[in-house]
């Protein structure tokens, strides 16, 4: 991609101060494309984004804000971060997904249609396929969420198919596995407060937060009884955004929707081992029930993300995601330390 492209279309990136939202906007500045973050800061942390770029603090549906943020800085390009992604809280207020997620991403579609803006890239997820028969899974498996989390993304990205198709606007929705690991030049990583993910849960472990890790069902029917999931580099993911966009501006005429997965599984124990082998240390493992809701395997199948855009994964050995994680678990406790010597 020619430099002029990409300073040609400036890109808004809304939930840019949290944890995936915070490695795009590396990725993109990294690449040198113009960006701004918007951010209410309600689950993001200021800090998570670079001084020099241009910071709003609001909501994604403050239609006025939005049109102000456009208007200043030329925005051509939305990357839509914000939302709440907790499962389980979504099942105790569904509305509040409906609100933050569905809703919210409505207004912040309607803005961007008024304003002109032509490429929106979403953040979706693999929660849209609720427990799927079929793994690894493709694009064109049912979508049947089963919470609403899933349902409120996938509703989002009903409404931007039928918005695509009316207005001169298309999009990418990129529906992502299981996120983790953190930047390698630890600018950036996963820093809310009570994670339930396991890569961040076993990180904390290994880090003196925790005294041991459950394991949530060691009864599937999987190679080792435990659950297995398609771990995905928090910057390989920031970095298939990066290359959606440029896909959106090549072809003004195509959307795309695609999984962000590598394509291979590993079980609970094996993260938990890779943990251990990292650090040289052994984390206590309990062995707990189901959680409820969990599928024994989701997988993601690649095919159609490696088909489209020229992606080539950078991070995608486990070790490495799980060290990157240990190493911002260490560098977010020194940051907590310092505030406490100073506060
Ligand atoms: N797990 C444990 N112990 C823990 C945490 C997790 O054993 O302390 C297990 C889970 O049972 C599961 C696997 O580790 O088998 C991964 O669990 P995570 O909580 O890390 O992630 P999920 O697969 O549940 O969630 C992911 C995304 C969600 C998305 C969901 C869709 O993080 O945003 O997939 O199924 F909605």
């Amino acid at each position: 991609m020619n430099r002029n492209l990409q300073t040609e279309c400036p890109v808004l990136v809304t939930g840019g101060a949290g944890y995936i939202g915070s490695h795009a906007v590396l990725a993109l500045r990294d690449a040198g494309w113009p960006v701004a973050v918007l951010d209410n800061l309600v689950t993001g942390f200021r800090f998570a984004v670079p001084d020099d770029v241009p910071f709003y603090e609001g909501d994604v549906s403050d239609a006025d804000l939005v049109a102000r943020i456009v208007s200043e800085r030329g925005t051509r390009a939305i990357m839509h971060f914000a939302g709440s992604v907790v499962v389980p809280e979504s099942v105790a207020d569904p509305l509040k997904y409906y609100a933050n997620n569905t809703a919210a991403s409505r207004a912040l579609i309607a803005a961007a249609i008024e304003a002109g803006v032509p490429h929106f890239i979403f953040s979706s997820t693999a929660a849209t396929y609720g427990v799927p028969e079929i793994s690894p899974v493709s694009e064109d498996a049912p979508k049947v969420p089963i919470n609403p989390y899933g349902w409120s993304k996938l509703m989002t990205e009903r409404m931007l198919a039928d918005v695509a198709a009316a207005h001169p606007m298309n999009y990418a929705a990129l529906r992502y596995f299981n996120v983790a690991g953190a930047d390698p030049q630890m600018r950036s990583g996963q820093s809310t407060a009570g994670a339930t993910h396991l890569i961040k849960v076993a990180v904390e472990a290994a880090a003196g937060k925790r005294d041991s890790v459950a394991i949530f069902g060691s009864d599937y029917d999987t190679p080792d009884g435990t659950g297995v999931r398609d771990y995905i580099h928090v910057s390989d993911l920031a970095v298939a955004h990066v290359l959606a966009l440029e896909a959106l501006i090549a072809d003004p005429g195509r959307s795309l929707t695609m999984n962000c997965g590598y394509g291979r599984g590993f079980s609970v124990r094996e993260v938990l081992d890779t943990v251990d082998r990292v650090t040289g240390a052994a984390i206590t493992r309990t062995l707990e029930p189901r959680r409820a809701g969990d599928p024994a395997s989701l997988i993601s199948d690649p095919s159609r993300i490696r088909a489209t855009l020229p992606w080539r994964p950078q991070h995608h050995d486990l070790a490495t995601i799980v060290a990157h994680a240990l190493g911002w678990e260490t560098k977010l406790a020194e940051m907590r330390n310092a505030e406490g010597d100073n506060g």
